[in-house]
């Protein structure tokens, strides 16, 4: 029988009639990454975190030795590289979050990424699709806008396709839209709340600001703040200068994320947060996947909002996104097909 290589803290008690609400495995996948290292930090400072797997091609078991020192109370444990080492990081957790893959290196935009994060992201699926079929699915990994129907056309394939599990994770745009606002404005970002929606890459992030504090931006002013929260992701990755992208910021973005979920399944009610899904709004636009306002709930998606009022160039900034997004979907489902 396979056992993690180090399995550190205390054991939780088998036969515990306690529900998955109050056992929350999380299972980091990439967890010796750049953004690996800190999410599965701040996953250790969640108290809803009851078990922490860790795992990765490289430096699972030393990351997890390392987290496991801290005084929270979950388990942590990491995984060796093998095949059984993935399905027991996998198996019983409630959310899987997955930033493996290469990051971008200077010039390059997210869909350079697709040649080696595909397949990457597909082998994982299929490992999470046999060990946790009712997880929810955190897609970190680059480009999103392919990723996600990467893993979404894996599930298919075997048969255990639920589209309220499946999520690519867009909240650092989120998060950027906020903070950028509040730099503009002068402001604490914790009082700004900048809708975004679309996907996750260049183009395809659209923030919307009429529905926000920033309403009275204009002019240059407002186009600066477009393209900023953009192509915000740029700016780290050439002052890293061939050393990543974020990684602390989105380490940060997916531990909210998570939380999100957690407090949703564990009851909390009205929580939202805007993520890439399976999502009605475009379909007839022939696109699957787009990024909106999500209320999360104990299944997952509980309800996909609409993007609501929007202006007139906020609408031609979402035709533009939806040019992009199709294609970038497109070329998910047929890696899949042609690479199952
Ligand atoms: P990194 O190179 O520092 O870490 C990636 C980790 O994945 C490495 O530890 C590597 O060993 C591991 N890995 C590679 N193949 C694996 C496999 N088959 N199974 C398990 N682990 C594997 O990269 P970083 O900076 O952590 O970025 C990771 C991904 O996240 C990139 O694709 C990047 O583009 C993306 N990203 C996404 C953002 C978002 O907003 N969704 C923001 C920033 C980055």
């Amino acid at each position: 029988m396979f056992a993690p290589r180090q399995v550190f803290g205390t054991f939780q008690r088998r036969g515990f009639s306690a529900s998955a609400r109050q056992a929350s495995k999380v299972a980091v996948l990439g967890a010796a990454g750049g953004i690996g290292q800190p999410l599965s930090l701040l996953l250790k400072l969640n108290p809803r975190v009851t078990q922490l797997a860790l795992y990765d091609i490289r430096g699972g078991p030393g990351v997890a030795a390392d987290i496991s020192h801290v005084n929270t109370k979950s388990t942590v444990s990491g995984y060796d590289p093998t095949p059984s080492g993935l399905r027991e990081a996998l198996k019983g957790s409630e959310l899987v979050l997955i930033p493996a893959g290469v990051p971008r290196k200077p010039g390059m935009t997210r869909d350079d990424l697709f040649n080696t994060n595909a397949s990457i992201v597909r082998d994982l699926a299929k490992a999470a699709a046999e060990a946790s079929p009712d997880a929810n699915i955190l897609i970190i990994s680059n480009p999103v806008n392919s990723t996600v129907p990467i893993t979404a056309e894996v599930f298919k394939a075997a048969g255990v396709y639920n589209p309220r599990r499946l999520f690519g994770v867009t909240t650092l745009d989120v998060v950027r839209a906020s903070r950028f606002l509040s730099q503009v404005k002068n402001t604490d970002p914790a009082n700004e709340n900048v809708p975004v929606v679309g996907g996750h890459s260049g183009v395809t992030i659209v923030p919307l600001l009429s529905q926000s504090n920033g309403a009275d931006l204009s002019g240059q002013t407002y186009e600066d703040y477009v393209k900023r929260v953009q192509f915000g992701g740029d700016e780290v990755v050439k002052a890293k200068d061939g050393a990543g992208s974020a990684t602390l910021s989105m380490a940060m973005a997916g531990a909210r994320f998570a939380e999100s979920l957690l407090k949703a399944s564990q009851g909390v009610k009205g929580v939202i947060e805007p993520t890439f899904v399976d999502s009605p709004l475009y379909k007839d636009q022939g696109v699957d996947y787009f990024a909106s306002n999500v209320e999360l709930g104990p299944n997952g998606v509980e309800k996909i909002y609409p993007v609501g009022k929007v202006t007139e160039h906020e609408q031609k900034l979402i035709d533009t996104c939806l040019v992009d997004l199709k294609k970038n979907i497109q070329k998910g489902v047929d890696f899949v097909k042609q690479n199952p």
